[in-house]
């Protein structure tokens, strides 16, 4: 089970602290949301920032790619240090072709889904991926509310993936809280981006320790 806090609740002038917080709050991953301004309708940061900040932790950082076209910042991105990538399915032409290239560049892959989009889109690349991540709202923003209705694709998630060739995480990000976590834990889920519920708190390393402690007890 593993805790990773999304950055960009955190305070955007204070992003090297907002690092120190993850790592005193037992994180195990750090999520960056790269956002293109097309594939979503908001804008953040990108490869660039992942450079900046690689040194100010020694965590993975995983990178969501909310991007029109993922396989362009591939290159920048293994080079800025991201650990994992995750790519929108609906983004990709060629899933297998993207997926490939960030694995042949030293980045675990992945792919994302929005809440509308069916499994079954990223079920021919399971034996190809990392990470699978059904997305709990619509990608753009954080501090939305989760979607229930994710949950029977999660945990079919977990089903498809015990039939896979290779272990693959199943991540949930989105509105994820002390409320909706332990939902998703139940639906199969054991990689968690919290972002509002950490960096909205008054202090974000002791909110990350509590999500840390509901996992410990799940690892027991
Ligand atoms: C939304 C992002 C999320 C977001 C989660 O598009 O992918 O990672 O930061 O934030 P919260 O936990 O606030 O919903
Ligand atoms: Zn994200």
């Amino acid at each position: 089970m593993r805790l990773a806090p999304s950055i960009l609740a955190a305070d955007l002038t204070c992003l090297g602290e907002a690092l120190a917080q993850c790592e005193a709050g037992g994180a195990d991953l750090v999520h960056f949301d790269v956002m293109d301004g097309h594939f979503v309708p908001n804008l953040t940061f990108g490869p660039p920032v992942v450079a900046a900040l690689r040194p100010y932790t020694a965590r993975y950082l995983d990178c969501h790619l909310m991007v029109a076209n993922p396989e362009a910042l591939l290159p920048a991105l293994a080079e800025a240090g991201a650990g994992g990538v995750t790519m929108h399915v609906e983004a990709l032409d060629d899933p297998g072709r993207a997926l490939r290239a960030a694995a042949d560049l030293g980045m675990a892959p992945g792919l994302a889904l929005r809440p509308g989009t069916p499994l079954r889109a990223v079920l021919p690349h399971l034996d190809a991926v990392d990470l699978v991540l059904p997305m709990t709202v619509e990608p753009g923003f954080g501090g939305q509310a989760f979607d229930d209705g994710v949950l029977p694709k999660i945990a079919a998630a977990r089903d498809a993936i015990g039939r896979a060739s290779r272990p693959v995480a199943l991540q949930v990000d989105g509105g994820v809280n002390a409320v909706t976590l332990p939902r998703c834990l139940d639906a199969g889920a054991d990689v968690f981006v919290v972002g509002t519920a950490i960096f909205g708190a008054d202090d974000p390393a002791a909110a990350a320790k509590a999500f840390r402690a509901l996992l410990d007890r799940e690892d027991r």
